[in-house]
């Protein structure tokens, strides 16, 4: 890194508006510890309140975590089936803590194949936090990036065949307003816990310029110090969006 860079990068804000993260390990958590790795689920939802304290206590606006991907269905039936129990037992236990600590809640994916039970405690939970101004916690359930997409382009035809929209004024912005976090900035800081390097069906549309973040700790054990370095490194990046350095060092604007 050049020393003009780094001079920047050091003036860069450490903290992200909006962190990403894709919460993985829980199962090899487990395994190492010759547990079922329904355990590692259990251990795995105690790291989502830590983490979302640490992000309460560091004032960082948006926080996404991915729960459940819509390839998820395809793990053993039993699985499944603790994963949606212990989704529901936690947010019946956490909304009192999250509703005091000013965090507003906000489901995003396909929330159709959840059970009715789950799909009410969804819409209670939003509708109990949303004039919450803290910490903006959006859960993503049986959610897909390729879903998001194509959610979006449904319910874009469904417009223009409506005659509310002509396919002329479809821009990228005007795309963006029928995905997912559309009102939400754009995820600065993505980081997947567990080792993997890849985004698994993730955000896809909303990553296109997000710093990626690898961690090789399992999501059991991820902690605030984990969530500092992550934030730390993201400090240290040079975000060009497409111009050169010099550019973003005189601050223009493309
Ligand atoms: C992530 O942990 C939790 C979910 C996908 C629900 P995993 O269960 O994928 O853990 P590993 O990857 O098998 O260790
Ligand atoms: C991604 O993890 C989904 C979640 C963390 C909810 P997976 O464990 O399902 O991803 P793959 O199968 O290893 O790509
Ligand atoms: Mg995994």
């Amino acid at each position: 890194m050049s020393n003009d860079v780094q001079a920047l990068s050091s003036t860069s804000d450490w903290r992200p508006r909006h962190v990403a993260i894709v919460m993985d390990g829980n199962g090899r958590w487990a395994q190492q510890r010759s547990l079922p790795r329904t355990a590692g689920h259990r251990e795995g939802a105690k790291a989502v309140r830590r983490v979302v304290e640490a992000c309460v206590e560091r004032n960082i606006p948006v926080l996404t975590l991915f729960a459940f991907s819509s390839e998820n269905w395809r793990r053993p039936r039993r699985e499944v089936e603790i994963l949606m129990n212990l989704f529901l037992t936690t947010l019946r236990s956490e909304i009192r803590r999250l509703d005091v600590a000013n965090v507003r809640l906000r489901f995003i994916g396909d929330h159709g194949a959840f059970s009715p039970t789950l799909r009410d405690y969804i819409t209670k939970a939003e509708k109990r936090t949303m004039r919450n101004t803290g910490l903006t916690l959006v859960i993503a359930a049986n959610y897909g990036g390729r879903w998001d997409i194509l959610q979006a382009a449904r319910r874009i035809a469904e417009d223009v065949a409506a005659g509310r929209l002509s396919p002329n004024d479809l821009t990228t912005e005007f795309y963006h307003r029928y995905t997912c976090l559309a009102d939400l900035p754009e995820p600065d800081l993505f980081i997947r816990t567990g080792g993997e390097q890849r985004i698994s069906n993730f955000l896809l549309w909303q990553l296109a310029y997000t710093e990626l973040y690898f961690s090789e700790r399992l999501w059991p054990d991820y902690d605030a110090g984990d969530l500092d370095a992550a934030c730390a490194a993201f400090a240290n990046r040079l975000r060009r969006f497409g111009q050169t350095s010099e550019q973003v060092a005189r601050g223009d604007h493309a």
